[in-house]
């Protein structure tokens, strides 16, 4: 069993979350029971075709999750991510499914929400208007907005069938770790579910935490089962220099 993972000091960390470092702050994951997918069907509110046939689902499904996340906070694992970020420096890197900002909220910086984030919208149209910050709700067809070139204004979400972000960033980042963990994800949705067997090939040692063993457990050299608003204060420990 493992009860602490000591950081060396040439060791370099990525770390992957997923919905369930959010839980604890009271947002539902997808595929757990009472998960969002089971009260939507993925086809009808996250993909380009659901935005084509119903926009106004859509941002309703969006709008419902901004509301959600406005009322949470970040939770123990959010900080102490955070302050491991505070420990490691350039050493650390974030990389997030989620698209709620509780990370940024308890402080983290070096992150990246490789399938967006639920507060940015942009132009359905590649028409070089940047993503922007909108915390709007928009519940009817008519309150969607439109940009200046006529484009219907989307959330800055990545839906199944499209590319997540930045995904050279996070491969040359694979590439350089020297470990690697999973926190609170089913891997079921790759590329991401992938990425374990990406570090693994680079030499990276990689665990997995939260309370179920993950669809890709197998792949990974440790697990350990737990919440990680429980597990994750104090599981790495980072020796003093001297
Ligand atoms: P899932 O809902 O598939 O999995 C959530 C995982 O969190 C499960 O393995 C749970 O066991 C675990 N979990 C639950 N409570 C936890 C806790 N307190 N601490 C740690 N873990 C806990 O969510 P994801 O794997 O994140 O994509 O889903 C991946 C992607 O599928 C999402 O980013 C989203 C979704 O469809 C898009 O929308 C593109």
């Amino acid at each position: 069993m493992v009860t602490g993972i000591e950081i060396g000091r040439r060791d370099r960390l990525f770390l992957l979350t997923g919905a369930g470092v959010s839980a604890e702050s009271g947002l539902p994951t997808f595929r757990d029971n009472g998960g969002l997918w089971n009260g939507y069907r993925v086809e009808e509110v996250a993909t380009p075709g659901a935005w084509t046939e119903d926009a106004e689902k859509v941002w309703r499904f969006y709008s419902m999750r901004r509301r959600d996340a406005l009322k949470c906070q970040p939770n123990s694992a959010h900080y102490a991510l955070a302050e491991l970020e505070r420990e490691l420096g350039e050493r650390f890197f974030l990389c997030t499914q989620n698209v709620d900002p509780l990370h940024e909220r308890a402080g983290s910086k070096r992150l990246l929400h490789m399938h967006g984030e639920l507060f940015r919208s942009r132009c359905e149209a590649d028409c070089g208007l940047p993503d922007f910050f909108d915390d709007k709700l928009y519940e009817s067809a008519a309150e969607i907005p439109r940009c200046e070139c006529g484009g219907r204004i989307r959330p800055h979400i990545v839906w199944f069938g499209e590319i997540p972000f930045e995904m050279d960033r996070i491969y040359s980042e694979l590439d350089r770790c020297t470990m690697l963990a999973v926190i609170g994800s089913s891997g079921t949705v790759y590329p991401a579910a992938g990425f374990v067997d990406q570090a693994r090939r680079s030499g990276a040692r990689t665990v997995y935490i939260g309370p179920e063993r993950p669809l890709n457990a197998a792949i990974f050299n440790d697990v350990v089962l737990g919440k990680a608003g429980e597990v994750l204060p104090g599981l790495f420990r980072i020796p003093k220099a001297g």
